[in-house]
């Protein structure tokens, strides 16, 4: 039987007049008190089935959050798990920065306001004023979004429109993920993504970090106006490009009068070892876009950053302004003052040499497990506190006997060591990792940036002793722990 809370209807002390009857709301009080059993069912009843039955798999669902604080979520259990996964890089200060928490509550105590679209908003300004400061050159023009998703749609129509061209086309790279909205999805390199919606078909596709490919395109092709790429490919399987490449590409782009699009979405905002990605390769896009840490983990907000000259071009007449202006929530109150506490702290604590320096200490300390497990480690990459690590397809060299267990365990886990490894981090060593999207034998770190080489030691120890099991065990655990 499902175990759900019995809700009563709130006696009222006056009769209503009009309207309809409230319903049988949960309350906030309800939701906190949900017993786990409950929450999922109502997510397999009311948000995504197909999604529960892979958390199933990896024992996520066995886990209800009930406070999280700095590297740590804490279960019902009082269970403390250490975040190796940092939402997608949404947590570079961790979970409930004291700093941010207080600016926010400031807000709400002294009743500030959230929706500015009839007033100018003094908080927009503020935050739009301090990102030009932060990025170089002249990107200074700021649209202020509630989602990587949305703020990447500005970005590619400003580029578009700028560009000049009646029948823009955008190039994207193999690979890519730029969201899920409509627009970015288009150059998104999934067809499972893709399936079989209706896109905006003025794309073209190039392989990642080849600048002979790249340029092939532009050159043949007058219709290309845009480029758009990851700084660092996430979803890919954290790949970075060399320094000749983004240079290639800027001067690329200059001869042909053609518009970069850098996405440092998840490759942004200090993950790296500095504020923007490509600030390691000297060199500086003509649009950009921030989103997840954007926010310091309590607020969904991003940010388009444009050249002053693009954004002036495709928007800068009293007739054109509107035509992409901000969208009812973009840049609220409480979101923006967030985002702006979010960014002094960043400075503030150095969390952007922090990610430098734990960053390398992470990497040389899985670099020294590659070492010890070759056989099971393919590849440590990535930099700053941006770090994928990724597997040997063990699918063809399990050892005869384990194949028909695994042959009973679902497609999505069959070749990829990663689900079992991740799996076994949560339940026995309380420890969170997750997945890249196109490549699932990648396990993506991109801790708090708040992450100490304490954090780290606690980290590669458990996955060495994890390791060091043998192939065999992991698989032999994982399987029987579907079974029970
Ligand atoms: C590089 C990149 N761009 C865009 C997005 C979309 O961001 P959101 O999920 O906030 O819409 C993501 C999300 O993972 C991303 O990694």
């Amino acid at each position: 039987m499902l175990d759900r809370p019995t809700i009563t209807s709130p006696k009222l002390d006056t009769p209503l007049r009009r309207g309809p009857h409230k319903p049988h709301l949960l309350s906030v009080e309800d939701a906190k008190a949900m017993p786990v059993a409950t929450m999922a069912e109502l997510f397999k009843d009311h948000i995504n089935p197909g999604q529960f039955h892979f958390m199933k798999l990896l024992g996520f669902h066995k886990v209800k959050v009930e406070r999280a604080e700095g590297m740590y979520y804490f279960d019902q259990n009082g269970r403390k798990i250490l975040d190796f996964f940092g939402g997608f890089g949404s947590l570079a200060f961790g979970h409930n920065h004291p700093r941010i928490v207080e600016a926010r509550q400031r807000f709400q105590d002294e009743k500030r306001h959230e929706i500015a679209i009839a007033f100018l908003s003094q908080y927009a300004a503020a935050l739009a004023k301090n990102l030009a400061v932060c990025a170089p050159g002249d990107l200074d023009m700021v649209f202020l979004g509630s989602s990587g998703s949305e703020v990447m749609e500005a970005a590619i129509k400003v580029a578009e429109r700028a560009s000049g061209r009646r029948n823009c086309k955008i190039v994207h790279a193999e690979n890519s993920f730029h969201g899920k909205t409509k627009g970015v999805l288009s150059i998104t390199d999934s067809p499972l993504y893709k399936g079989e919606f209706r896109l905006v078909d003025n794309t073209v596709k190039v392989p990642f970090g080849d600048l002979e490919a790249l340029t092939r395109a532009v050159e043949s092709d007058p219709d290309i106006g845009v480029v758009v790429l990851e700084t660092v490919q996430g979803g890919a399987g954290i790949i970075e490009a060399p320094a000749e490449y983004w240079q290639g590409v800027r001067a690329l782009c200059d001869r042909h009068k053609v518009l970069w699009v850098a996405d440092e979405v998840q490759c942004g905002y200090g993950r790296t070892g500095r504020l923007f990605a490509f600030e390691h390769y000297g060199v500086v896009p003509d649009v950009t876009a921030l989103a997840k840490s954007f926010g310091g983990g309590k607020a969904a907000i991003g940010a388009m950053i444009a050249r002053r000259e693009v954004y002036m071009k495709a928007y800068g007449t009293s007739k054109t302004a509107m035509i992409h202006a901000h969208a009812t929530f973009g840049g609220i109150g409480e979101a923006c003052v967030t985002a702006i506490e979010a960014l002094n702290t960043l400075y503030d604590e150095d969390l952007i040499g922090n990610s430098e320096v734990v960053g390398a200490y992470l990497k040389d300390r899985l670099v020294a497990l590659e070492e010890k497990y070759p056989s099971i480690i393919k590849e440590v990459r990535g930099r700053g506190l941006m770090i994928g690590l990724e597997f040997h397809d063990f699918s063809r060299t399990l050892p005869l006997a384990l194949r028909p267990m695994v042959a009973m365990l679902d497609d999505k886990l069959k070749g990829s060591l990663s689900g079992f490894i991740g799996a076994l981090l949560l339940r026995d060593y309380d420890i969170l990792v997750a997945f890249t999207e196109y490549n699932r034998n990648v396990i993506r770190l991109e801790p708090p940036l708040v992450c100490t080489e304490e954090n780290v030691d606690t980290f590669c120890d458990a996955l060495d002793d994890l390791l060091s099991r043998g192939i065999v065990s992991i698989v032999r655990d994982f399987v029987k722990s579907q079974m029970g």
